[in-house]
This record gives structure tokens, sequence and C-alpha cells, in this order.
């Protein structure tokens, strides 16, 4: 897989980010492979975990880059989940106001989403993402056999996203969902894996920098999704959250008058059969306050929803429709 690096970068040197988890398991041998291919490596850990998306870690990072005089020519290899390709894609748009960079996305969440479609971003204490840019690196390299020592917390974590990418865009996905395990859905890894990007692709390539309405289709289940990450302070992972803002938006689409009540009923039967999420009493009036901060609006609320699968709309609703 690595070979491919030489295809795209013809300098002497490669700055490796990744996180310590990563590193333990493949530091070495990635070391070594690189040496193989002529390339001298310089690593560069962080703490495995969204505290480490903060600007001090990106200040000494940066230092670390400058104090091994680090040109905008050479490469930084940014090898781990969505994290570490959040991060270091950041530090390589910001360092020298652009340095060369390749991503090497480890998990099935960094693989189908977070490496895919040039955001990069880091955390501010009100919110995620908050400071960031749009910046596509030179390649991504997809190792699906990253993912053997990939934890099942975060199989699952990456599979409430391929749920949405299935309702999204009405492809053999939703129905191989319809009728999968989670066991027949890891053994088919690999085409599912391509089917994601091929989907992500789609609803970005016409809207790569978010402007015209396309690439926020992607946000389906996620306004109500990332309110709930919040109110349960990031106690329950992603794409439980993701999974259970599906569920909830559909909820609210049927209420606005959308013929998707059977189309709910899939959606919840297929993410509690593969563990994604469990059936939660959710009170949205709850969550209204994070909903609005989250999408800086006073009175309105944009939800994407969906009036069939691969039909997302968007709809605004207003929040007395909500309470
Ligand atoms: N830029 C985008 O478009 C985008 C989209 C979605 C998510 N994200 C971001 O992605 C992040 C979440 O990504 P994530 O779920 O990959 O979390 P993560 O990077 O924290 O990885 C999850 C855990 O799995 C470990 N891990 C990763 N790959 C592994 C492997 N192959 N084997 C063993 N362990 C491995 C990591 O060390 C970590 O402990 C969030 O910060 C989110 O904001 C960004």
């Amino acid at each position: 897989m690595c070979n491919f690096i030489a295809d795209v970068y013809n300098g002497q040197r490669i700055f490796v980010g990744t996180d310590k988890n990563l590193f333990a398991f493949y530091g070495e041998p990635l070391k070594r492979v690189l040496a193989q291919l002529g390339f001298e490596s310089i690593f560069v850990v962080i703490e495995p975990g969204e505290a480490s998306k903060n600007f001090n870690n990106i200040r000494d990072v940066c230092e670390v880059l400058a104090k091994n005089k680090c040109r905008r020519d050479e490469l930084l290899l940014a090898f781990g989940g969505g994290v570490v390709t959040d991060f270091f894609g950041f530090v390589a748009a910001i360092y020298m106001r652009g340095l060369r960079c390749i991503l090497m996305p480890s998990s099935l969440l960094a693989q189908i989403d977070a490496a895919i479609g040039g955001k990069v971003a880091v955390n501010l204490s009100v919110s995620k993402n908050l400071v960031g840019a749009f910046y596509n690196p030179d390649l991504v390299l997809c190792n699906l056999a990253l993912i053997e020592k990939l934890p099942k917390k975060e199989i699952l974590n990456g599979l409430g996203e391929v749920v949405k990418y299935a309702l999204l865009y009405d492809s053999w996905l939703w129905p191989f969902l319809k009728r999968s395990t989670l066991a027949s859905v890891c053994e088919n890894l690999e085409v599912i894996v391509k089917e994601c990007i091929k989907i992500k692709q789609l609803f970005i390539s016409e809207d790569l920098c978010e402007k015209n309405g396309q690439r926020v289709m992607l946000n389906l289940g996620h306004t109500i999704g990332h309110a709930l990450e919040k109110h349960l302070n990031y106690e329950k992972n992603h794409g439980e959250c993701v999974g259970n803002g599906l569920i909830e938006v559909l909820k609210l689409g049927v209420g606005c008058g959308l013929n998707t009540q059977l189309l709910l009923e899939e959606v919840s039967g297929v993410l509690f059969r593969l563990g994604v999420c469990k059936e939660l009493d959710i009170d949205l009036l709850l969550l209204k306050d994070y909903i609005l901060r989250d999408k800086k609006t006073t009175n309105v609320i944009n939800f994407v929803m969906l009036s069939d699968v691969g039909k997302p709309i968007l709809k605004q609703l207003n929040l007395f429709f909500i309470s």
C-alpha cells in the first residue's frame, strides 16, 4: 500500500503524524516499510482521543516540524482514525501555508468519512470542529487490513455513518443492510467502504466547500445526533448518536406529513439489529438549545429529511413545531 506514496512524492523525508495506539500497533513496521522505499521517517505522536484535537497540540506539533526544518515541499503522512486525519490534516493546511499531505485512515469512520472530502479541523471549548479548513490531500490510502485491530465499538461507530450513506443514495447498500447481520456486514466491509466513499464523493464533487446545498445533505441524522452527543456529554459514541439522530429525524418527517412511517420502522430495525444504537426516549425539547447553538440560528432549524431512500430534502422547521 505504501508503494503508492512514491507515485506522488519524490522527496526524502516523511513526517508521520499518528496517535499512540496506532504507533504501538504499526509504528515500527511502518518505519521499516518506508525505509525500504527509501524514505527517512520522522514520527510525531499524539495521545489518542478527541481531546487531542486542540490548539496547544497544533502549536507543539508545528514547533516539532519547524525544529526539524520541515519544508513545505515535504510530506506529512497522517496515519490514524478521524482524530488523526482531522488534526494532522489541519497541521498540513496551515504549516508554512500548506504542506504536502497524504491521509492513511485506519478506522472505519475515517475510511468512509473523515478522510474523504477535504475537511480538517480542531475543537474549541464551546464546540467541536470550530476551527478548520478545506484542504485536499495529495492522496488518501485506504487499507482495509487496518480494520482488523479496530475494537468492535469503533466498528459500530462507523456503521452509523454506513447506514446514513445507504439512506442518502439508492444503491444495493440499503437492501443489503436490511437483510444483514453484524457478521455479514463485517465480512463485506471492503465493498461497503468502497460504496460509502463513492456516495460521499457524489455529494461533495459539485460542492466541495459546502456552498450550493448538495454537501449539506451529508448532515442527515447529524443535527439531532450532534445535539445528543453534547447533551450526553460525549458519553455515547458518534455512530450511536447519529443512529438515534436518523430515527428522530425520520419521526419528525412523519410528523411533517412525509410518507415514511415504513422507512422509519425499517431504519430502526436495521440500527437495532446491527447494534449501532438502542431505542432512546429522546425529548427533543431538551436538545433544542444544543441544536440552536450548533446551527447558530435563533428561530428556524434546517433539517435534512428523507422523502424516500435516496431522496434527501432540506426542511426548515420553526421552534414552535419542535415544542
Ligand atoms: N473531517 C471530516 O469530514 C470528518 C467526518 C467525520 C468525523 N470526523 C472526525 O473524526 C473523529 C472521529 O474519528 P474516529 O471515530 O476514527 O476516532 P479516533 O480517531 O479517535 O479513533 C478511535 C479509536 O480507535 C483507535 N484506532 C484507530 N484506528 C485503529 C486501528 N486500525 N486499530 C486499532 N485501533 C485503532 C484510535 O487510536 C482511537 O483510540 C472526530 O474527531 C470527528 O470530528 C471528521
